[in-house]
């Protein structure tokens, strides 16, 4: 009998994970690979926040901390709301933990009892369906096609049925970059209003990283109605470029994050004590960076974007913000490398860019919505540029 528990087969390792690695990998035995797989920024963290970290490890603020994270930066989560989303909340609605990625985890294994479903978007984040399964609930996929790769509130009302505990929405998205704007959320809470045993899941980790005067909005702030249900979700690794200081967060009603930090009070205890303060100084401290950090990553999406529409076989819709594109390859299925393989998935693509190309992106597979794929444009402009003129070619090259 194997020592590995049966609820190992419902998941997979991250895939965006596995082809971030995978890129390292050739790398390192030699290979001439252009790694577009990794969902971080390329920047630093900004040296203040780095500073406020030596500080906090010099004042001996190197204990552990409570589960639900250190009032200091519960305070400074509850002012960040007030001032970006107009949402009061007090401490206590307020949880901390190691990432989003383990917010969203202790909410899913804190709320869901087996068979309840979770309605997730597609193209989705990978880890969204993997954890509702890890926490024995039921991912109800719905396929969210270009050019907006958003949700209507039609295939909102389709999705629900008595047993729809959440729906996860995610904007800015990973991995399209799309994002809702404030009419787009009020007609999804038009729908959640008739339904009042669904609860909202809102994962604002790219609230920050948006163009053309995109103006972020997040559910429960254009539809206060839903407030006592709705679970806000945010995080300091992509605007503050602080992913390796694992620091995410939540607010919401008080059972759920009563139950999320008793998760977490018996799996990892709190995150980093010396991360908290550091993302204390990041949240109350200059935000100065963000803006030309922005444009850098703007600029890289418009050439891209602009690149990868000349390519034949892709076309590729403009996000509104985070760090992604999500071109169709439609174009390209169906046709034949030079070495003679048929193209029949975008697993076909990415492994044809990769072996001939040297250009590592992610299927479209694996984020649900097919056949496409991810790149990031979290690298830089010439790497990005090489990339996408080998994308070219490796399009011109089909027969
Ligand atoms: C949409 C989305 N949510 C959450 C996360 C988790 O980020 P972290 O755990 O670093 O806060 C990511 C990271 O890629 C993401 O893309």
């Amino acid at each position: 009998m194997s020592i590995v528990a049966r609820r190992m087969s419902l998941i997979k390792p991250s895939p965006t994970v596995a082809v971030a690695t995978k890129a390292k990998e050739l790398k390192a035995q030699g290979h001439d690979v252009i790694g577009l797989g990794a969902g971080e920024p390329d920047f630093d963290t900004p040296e203040h926040i780095k500073q406020a970290a030596v500080k906090a490890m010099a004042e001996g603020k190197t204990k552990y901390a409570p589960p639900a994270g250190i009032p200091e930066l519960r305070e400074a989560i509850a002012a960040k709301f007030v001032r970006d989303n107009d949402l009061s909340y007090d401490i206590g609605q307020i949880s901390v933990s190691c990432g989003g990625k383990q917010t969203i985890y202790n909410a899913m294994m804190a709320s869901l009892n087996p068979g309840d479903e979770v309605i997730i978007p597609a193209p989705y984040w990978v880890s969204y369906p993997d954890i509702t399964l890890i926490a024995e609930g039921k991912p109800v996929v719905v396929e969210c096609p270009a050019p907006s790769y958003k949700m209507t509130p039609d295939q909102l009302e389709a999705a629900i049925t008595p047993k729809t505990k959440w729906l996860i929405l995610n904007s800015p998205g990973n991995p399209t970059g799309a994002a809702y704007t404030k009419a787009d959320l009020a007609a999804l809470g038009e729908v959640l209003l008739r339904h009042p045993q669904v609860y909202v899941m809102t994962d604002d980790i790219y609230e920050k990283i948006v163009y053309d005067g995109f103006v972020f909005s997040t559910i429960a702030q254009v539809v206060p109605d839903l407030y006592d249900r709705t679970l806000t979700l945010n995080g300091l690794s992509k605007a503050y470029s602080m992913t390796g200081w694992r620091v995410g967060y939540a607010a919401g009603p008080l059972d759920l994050i009563g139950a999320m930090n008793k998760i977490q009070s018996q799996s990892t205890t709190s995150t980093s004590t010396i991360s908290q303060w550091a993302s204390v100084t990041a949240l109350n401290g200059d935000h100065d960076f963000i803006a030309p950090n922005n444009e850098i990553f703007k600029r890289r999406r418009d050439m891209v974007v602009d690149m990868l529409n000349k390519a034949d076989g892709l076309a590729c819709p403009v996000p509104e913000g985070a760090f992604y594109v999500y071109p169709s390859c439609q174009g390209m299925i169906g046709k034949t490398t030079p070495d003679g393989k048929k193209l029949e998935t975008d697993t076909d693509v990415v492994t044809y860019l990769l072996e001939a190309e040297g250009v590592a992106c992610v299927q479209g597979t694996a984020f649900g919505l097919s056949p496409c794929f991810r790149i990031s444009y979290a690298t830089s402009d010439a790497a990005l540029e090489e990339a996408c003129t080998r994308i070219q070619r490796a399009c011109a090259n089909l027969g």
